[in-house]
């Protein structure tokens, strides 16, 4: 049985209760996403052919500090960069390193920043240079998977009606759901109840309620669904090297819907890609 509480008298840890929050926290989370939002929207004109990821890591790390943010992800469950940077067939969790990016990659930069307690999780996917028309197509339907699960949102209906809403999406255009990571509860901790599987049926999962606060991250593969993980312990690729993409929001339930925390100011939601 699933229960929910109120997040001003949950207990500090994850025990699987689902947190409903107040108008405090959603201005507390505006605040935090909008950081991180504001970040993704910098990396636009620094992501390019001959870039190393770790100088990316760095920018994301100062951007924070300067705005009285630290990453989330520094020092998490061993982690120790600032931003995940997953390239081509990295499913996600890449590690930031010196290597330059190269004409034609394409690339997921995922940014939690914890500001005044709340964390803020958002990732885009970005070009670097000149792409492959294939490649461009994987962008175009993994941000449409993200966004038809963001439609899907609403109090009484189920979380299985987000994975219901990519699953169908993504298969119809021939790609594939990722099934090893799904999004997450979130707000005063990093990773919360409940999931927020990217597939499924309508009738899965648990009731949606006001307040609830959650990701949802859809990674979508242009061959097969399964990863492995490397033994760094982190990089999760598709087994059979194809590419893989992910965009991310964060998203507060509201009384008829839901609201997008992470939205990009500048409209950069959906960098190198046409407007929609
Ligand atoms: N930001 C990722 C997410 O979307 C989590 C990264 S955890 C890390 O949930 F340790 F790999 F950084
Ligand atoms: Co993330
Ligand atoms: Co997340």
């Amino acid at each position: 049985m699933v229960t929910y509480v109120e997040a001003d008298v949950a207990p500090s840890r994850n025990t699987g209760q689902i947190r409903l929050y107040g108008a405090e926290a959603f201005s507390g989370m505006r605040k935090a996403c909008d950081l991180t939002a504001r970040a993704l929207d910098e990396l636009v004109g620094m992501v390019q052919p001959g870039m190393p990821t770790a100088d990316i890591d760095r920018f994301i790390f100062e951007f924070g500090m300067d705005h009285g943010a630290i990453p989330a992800t520094l020092n998490y469950r061993g982690y120790t960069k600032s931003s995940c940077t997953s390239i081509n067939h990295v499913v996600c969790h890449g590690i930031p390193d010196e290597k330059p990016l190269r004409d034609g990659d394409i690339v997921n930069i995922d940014v939690t920043y914890i500001l005044d307690g709340w964390h803020g999780d958002s990732s885009r996917m970005y070009p670097v240079g000149t792409i492959k028309r294939a490649a461009e197509r994987l962008l175009e339907v993994t941000h449409e998977c993200l966004m038809r699960g963001i439609d899907a949102v609403k109090p009484g209906a189920r979380t299985g009606a987000i994975g219901a809403a990519i699953q169908s999406y993504a298969e119809a255009q021939r790609c594939s759901v990722v099934r090893d990571f799904c999004g997450h509860g979130v707000g005063a901790l990093f990773h919360d109840a409940p999931n927020i599987l990217h597939y499924g049926s309508p009738q899965e999962g648990v009731e949606m309620r006001e307040g609830m606060i959650f990701t949802i991250e859809p990674m979508i593969n242009l061959g097969r669904p399964q990863v492995k993980v490397l033994s760094d312990g982190w990089t999760a690729v598709t087994r059979d090297r194809s590419l893989s993409a992910q965009y991310e929001h964060t998203v507060g339930v509201t009384k008829d819907g839901c609201e997008i925390f992470t939205l990009s100011p500048a409209g950069l939601d959906r960098p190198g890609l046409p407007p929609t």
